[in-house]
């Protein structure tokens, strides 16, 4: 029998990652974040001295770090290398993200995922920006999870400054915005809501509020 997922998408700093997370604890579902993907190829992209100007560069090097993550005992050390959470990176990501090579080289290791998340889990949840739409379309539960940019920005500096990260409120909003619409407006797989997405906007909402407001919706579709 398979096993529920949950598919998570929004844009940058809305909350989708930490809603993920502990979603995944309280259900005892595994957990993926799908950005770490992208980010971690972007990584591995800058390392080897390239840019996100060729596309078959960035493929092989989504190639790379699918097989380093398979081969790996934990794969999920491959994908908690700190630097990826830089501004820097998260901006390389979005542009490789826009390649139809990079996504359908990510895709399967996140399908996959979603099919079998392992025994000692009872499901999954998948955070990213296409989850809902083209990894996971017939997700047992989609959300896609938003909050206004000015808040997000907030959010995001906050994020940064607690990590030792340098950087001004004005740089973090522009970034922001660009990226947004980056990820938007390309042909592949842009970031939007499922039809059936539940969309549910955090401008307002703290982390245990949103997560009470999940666990109702939970609840509603999941346990029949
Ligand atoms: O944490 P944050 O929301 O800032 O970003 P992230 O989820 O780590 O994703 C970094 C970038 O990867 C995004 O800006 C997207 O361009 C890309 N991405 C994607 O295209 N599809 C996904 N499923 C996840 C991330």
């Amino acid at each position: 029998m398979t096993k529920p997922v949950i598919a998570i998408d929004g844009p940058a700093a809305s909350g989708k990652g930490t809603l993920a997370r502990s979603l995944a604890t309280k259900l005892e579902f595994a957990f993926m974040d799908t950005g770490a993907l992208y980010r971690a190829t972007a990584f591995e992209l800058l390392a080897a001295g390239l840019s996100a100007k060729d596309k078959s560069d960035a493929m092989d090097a989504a190639k790379i770090l699918v097989k380093r993550i398979k081969n790996a005992e934990n794969p999920q050390d491959v994908l908690e290398n700190k630097t990826l959470r830089e501004d820097k990176i998260g901006k390389e990501a979005s542009k490789i993200a826009a390649y139809p090579v990079v996504r359908e080289a990510l895709n399967k290791l996140q399908r996959d995922f979603a099919a079998d998340p392992g025994t000692l889990y009872k499901g999954a949840v998948l955070d990213g920006r296409d989850i809902g739409t083209v990894i996971c379309p017939d997700a047992d539960l989609k959300l896609f999870i938003t909050a206004k940019t000015e808040i997000r920005a907030e959010r995001r500096l906050k994020e940064l400054q607690s990590r030792g990260i340098a950087a001004t409120y004005e740089a973090v909003l522009e970034d922001m915005r660009e990226r947004d619409a980056r990820d938007a407006e390309r042909e592949t797989a842009p970031m939007k809501p499922a039809d059936d997405a539940v969309i549910i906007d955090s401008s307002d909402l703290d982390a245990g509020e949103m997560l009470e407001k999940v666990i109702l919706l939970v609840k509603q579709r999941l346990t029949n």
